[in-house]
């Protein structure tokens, strides 16, 4: 039942500040703002090290994941490709977890790596959101999200309820690596609390969001920037807009963008920035000037400060509220899902059928 929605994809976007509530209350205590002690198969102070694997959307929210357990809990983690995970016959430390990322549960090869690693020996974690699914079933630990039953192939409240698994998980790691102290959970744990309510905020933008997706669906190729968390938000983006509205997209980590991908800036690509004021905040900006040098169209996701020191012309500037860092991705994850779901609806194209997709990939 899409309610009162043209489609489940709206109806899902829209559901976002709920389920993300739902999921993160599930992980950590917003009275207390501490991290709620976890029941798993492995101890977060005596690994040296976590593999995660996932595909597609899944595996751009683990690669969120990296950032956050590498920072907060000095965590190292290996992340790959599900597809490539399974057989490039990585040598696996005993001392390490693997954690898989599926929504459906069933991703095929999401659950060959899965079995490799229980070859291995290693204790197994699943961040899923359907519970009665194949890899819940063969893991040690059900690590759910509570996003409720998602119908539109491409996939949104999954994803944000993916990463709210994986930033408080990367709290309870520092908690268990004393690498945060008491008071930095609390600061984390609130931070976290507060994404719903910045996410109701961002839907609020959904004039202006819908304006620029009109501009947007004139153009064939669009390009995608990003720096630290906001890299893999950048291929989600991307992602996200190639597959509901068959517009070639590609997500670059910014500073990649002088090796390669600003041979095709001009007036015909549009460049995505997702940029909010953090401390490498001023790199981004030099990238925008490259771009805009070269005649390139900037639609720049930003917030108050960004918008303000952001010394460039753009073609339009999405200001999101100042949030705290840990959250970023969980909020710009927003406009860019409402930048692809607009432009498809001008496209014309079947938003929640997107042509040659399925929901769930069981074959490989
Ligand atoms: C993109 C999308 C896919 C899935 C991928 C993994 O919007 O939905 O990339 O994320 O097929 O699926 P799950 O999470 O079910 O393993």
């Amino acid at each position: 039942d899409k309610g009162n929605r043209r489609h489940f994809m709206e109806k899902e976007i829209h559901e976002q500040p709920e389920v993300i509530s739902h999921t993160l209350a599930h992980y950590v205590d917003f009275t207390a703002s501490t991290s709620r002690p976890l029941d798993l198969p492995f101890d977060f102070a005596r690994i040296d090290r976590l593999a995660l694997s996932a595909c597609g959307t899944a595996y751009l929210s683990g690669l969120v994941g990296k950032y956050w357990f590498e920072r907060i809990a000095r965590l190292p983690v290996d992340i790959d490709i599900a597809s490539e995970f399974r057989y490039r016959e990585m040598p696996i430390s005993q001392n390490s977890a693997a954690l898989f990322i599926s929504q459906s549960g069933e991703t095929a090869d999401t659950l060959a790596s899965l079995r490799y690693c229980r070859k291995a020996g290693v204790p197994i974690g699943a961040i899923v959101n359907v519970r009665e699914s194949t890899i819940a079933r063969e893991s040690d630990v059900v690590l759910p999200t509570l996003a409720g039953p998602e119908i539109g192939v491409a996939s949104t409240k999954a994803f944000t309820c993916q990463l709210s698994v994986l930033a408080s998980l990367a709290v309870r790691a520092g908690v268990a690596r004393g690498t945060i102290s008491p008071d930095e959970e609390k600061a984390l744990v609130r931070a976290l609390s507060e994404a719903p309510r910045y996410a109701n905020q961002v839907l609020k933008l959904e004039e202006q969001i819908e304006k620029v997706s009109r501009e947007l669906s004139h153009y064939r190729h669009v390009l995608y920037l990003g720096r630290d968390t906001n890299f893999p938000l950048a291929m989600e983006g991307a992602l996200k807009l190639k597959e509901i509205s068959y517009i070639h997209a590609e997500g670059y980590a910014a500073g990649e963008l002088k090796h390669g991908p600003i041979a095709l800036i001009d007036e015909n690509m549009p460049v995505i920035v997702i940029a909010p004021h953090d401390r490498i905040f001023e790199k981004t900006v030099s990238n925008m000037q490259e771009v805009a040098a070269r005649g390139g169209k900037i639609i720049l996701i930003t917030d108050r400060k960004g918008a303000e020191q952001a010394t460039v012309d753009t073609m339009e500037t999405i200001v999101l509220p100042d949030v705290p860092e840990i959250i970023t991705p969980i909020v710009y994850a927003l406009p860019i899902q409402m930048l692809a779901y607009f432009t498809a609806v001008f496209m014309g194209t079947d938003v929640d059928q997107p042509r040659n997709l399925a929901k769930s990939v069981t074959v490989e």
